[in-house]
């Protein structure tokens, strides 16, 4: 029998390249998205049924769930892969630009979480994959926002797999390194005061090297890649990088000032 996946974010980059992925897997894919009337191509593919999901909205999220299980009859894995970057100094930032990061992509990954668990729980099993960043590992400057809901997302999935792991339900971690998506063009948020300028030749430098780190890197399939490997390698590994050009080692081998001091030369040049 086919195996079903539920994947947020389904539109475009990551999520867009995991859908296509997944069914050309034998996989059947819930392609989840605020707007599916726009996934006119992805509409035409065989076993992709797009379904309207708004991460910050729980009703929708209900109705997504819902509408898989009548569809395909089963979920096997989850991918909350929606998210995007708010990103600037963190002064400028307006209350709302914060709450709409957190609520999408914190609170709304916690949403999708906490309304697939019943029903993991009741079929003894299931992948909850959720897509954080090497930004959940470590920080760039101008990303004190972003890289603070990518924390949370860590410590979040990391503590959440010790309870769920007795229902046979396992946690998985993707931790993306640049990857060339919307993410550095539509989907950024940057934060902007009225007045305030103090901060905008730093943040200018900063936008400058890492759009460009966006815009050179590869696309969506290699993360696309990495989430399948998650979910069928048959592990209990928790964290999966892809992409991360060996940062992530050098966080763990550098003492802080080291790694601090690379970053500066690396972003700050
Ligand atoms: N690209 C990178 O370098 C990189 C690196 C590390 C981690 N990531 C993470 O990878 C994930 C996917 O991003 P991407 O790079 O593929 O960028 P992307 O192409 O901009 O995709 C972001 C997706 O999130 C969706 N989204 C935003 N807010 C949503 C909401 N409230 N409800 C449902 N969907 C929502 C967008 O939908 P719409 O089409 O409706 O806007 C879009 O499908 C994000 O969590 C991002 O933080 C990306």
């Amino acid at each position: 029998m086919n195996k079903v996946v539920l994947i947020t974010g389904g539109s475009s980059g990551i999520g867009l390249h995991a859908a296509k992925l997944f069914q050309s897997k034998n996989w059947k894919v819930a392609a989840t998205m605020r707007t599916p009337e726009k996934a006119i191509d992805l509409q035409k593919i065989v076993d992709i049924e797009c379904l309207k999901l708004d991460v910050t909205d729980v009703e929708s999220i209900k109705a997504a769930i819902a509408a898989t299980l009548e569809k395909f009859g089963r979920i096997d894995a989850v991918v909350n892969n929606a998210g995007y970057g708010l990103l600037g100094a963190f002064e400028a930032a307006t209350p709302e630009q914060i709450e709409r990061q957190f609520e999408t992509n914190v609170f709304g990954l916690m949403n999708v979480c906490r309304e697939i668990l019943p029903y993991f729980r009741e079929q003894k099993r299931g992948y909850i994959v959720n897509v954080a960043s090497v930004g959940g590992r470590m920080t760039f400057p101008a990303s004190s926002l972003y890289n603070s809901t990518k924390w949370a997302v860590e410590g979040f999935s990391e503590s959440l797999q010790y309870e769920v792991e007795q229902f046979n339900i396992r946690v998985k971690i993707i931790e993306p390194g640049p990857i060339k998506t919307d993410f550095y063009g539509r989907s950024q948020d940057l934060t902007k005061r009225e007045g305030l300028t103090a901060y905008d030749s730093f943040v200018s430098r900063v936008m400058e090297t890492m759009n460009k780190g966006g815009t050179d890197a590869p696309d969506g399939e290699v993360v696309a890649q990495t989430i399948f490997t998650a979910v069928t390698d048959g592990t209990k590994q928790l964290r999966y990088g892809a992409n991360t050009k060996g940062i992530l080692t050098a966080r763990r081998l550098l003492p802080d000032n080291l790694f601090f001091a690379l970053i500066r030369k690396v972003i700050l040049k």
